[in-house]
């Protein structure tokens, strides 16, 4: 079966890149804004009897959804045999519990919601804590991929002597397997999050590493308060600037500029979401996956 792939607004690099690698089509399609803010969509490509792969990283999902829901819709009005989500990033999964009375567990509504205009979903290393797959809320087919072997081949060929350092016990999943790959050291930090932009850390002893460069990892790096963080007790413990390696760089507000300040040598993302300081590519890796479909 023929695949045919779209870009939502922000993801045209991605898709073409994707679209090359599995040699497969590119649509074309208007996606634009009326001047009263409502979504016109319009596809121009053929797609009857194909598989069309919608991509769109979903940082800032709320303001995409609708004009995914709308595209996906359009597509199997026309005759598309399936729609496939591609979302490198996929947003709302840190809501998973109710952690105060009243409060909505909105990682269940969406996946609600994206299982019920899409046939399938591939993404990127998910923030999966209390759940263990996305199966458990997402009642289409999911592929989940992990950037972890590339983290490591990076670490490898770009820091002498690392050490890594995982933010908290959720991190010692991934952390431990980039940390084994790249033939280095870590440690796991434990965090408390008191609030959106306040967390603590405790750090072990960790003088014994002096000599090496700290590698912060973690899969999210959103207000950036828990690198701040940890790059303050880093400080302390008289360690060498660390380098930030997050695998979706969703920077809120001034997150990105914030890092560099506290003390970050460099800050590092994979390219889940476009940025400038994407060094890790994903596009083979996604490519693979979608050629399974
Ligand atoms: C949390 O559970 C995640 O793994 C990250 O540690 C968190 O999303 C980072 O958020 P922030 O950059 O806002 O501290």
């Amino acid at each position: 079966m023929g695949k045919i792939f779209f870009a939502l607004p922000g993801n045209e690099k991605l898709t073409e890149s994707l679209a090359e690698k599995c040699h497969a089509e590119l649509g074309k399609a208007i996606i634009r804004q009326f001047p009263d803010g409502e979504t016109y969509i319009k596809i121009e490509s053929d797609v009857k009897d194909k598989q069309v792969i919608l991509v769109c990283t979903l940082n800032h999902p709320d303001k995409k959804l609708l004009p995914l829901y709308y595209l996906s819709q359009t597509a199997k009005e026309l005759g598309a045999k399936s729609t496939c989500l591609v979302a490198p990033y996929l947003a709302y999964m840190r809501q998973d519990k109710c952690f105060h009375p009243g409060e909505a567990i909105t990682s269940s509504f969406f996946a609600k919601l994206l299982s019920s205009f899409t046939d399938s979903l591939i993404t990127i290393d998910p923030h999966l804590h209390r759940r263990s797959s996305l199966s458990e809320i997402y009642s289409i087919p999911t592929i989940v991929i992990h950037a972890a072997d590339l983290i490591s081949k990076w670490i490898l060929g770009n820091i002498e002597n690392p050490v890594l350092v995982g933010p908290d016990s959720e991190s010692a999943q991934w952390v431990s397997e980039i940390a084994y790959h790249a033939d280095a050291p870590f440690i796991i930090l434990e965090k408390t999050r008191k609030g959106d932009e306040k967390v603590t850390i405790s750090v072990p002893h960790i003088e014994k590493y002096r000599d090496h460069t700290p590698v912060l990892v973690d899969d999210i790096i959103s207000t950036a308060r828990t690198m701040i963080t940890t790059i303050g007790h880093l400080k302390k413990a008289g360690m060498k600037k660390p380098v930030c390696i997050g695998i979706h760089g969703v920077f809120a507000n001034n997150a990105f500029s914030n890092l560099l300040f506290a003390g970050a040598q460099e800050v590092i993302t994979c390219n889940t979401i476009p940025h400038e300081s994407n060094r890790i590519k994903i596009d083979e890796i996604l490519s693979l996956s979608i050629n399974q479909l």
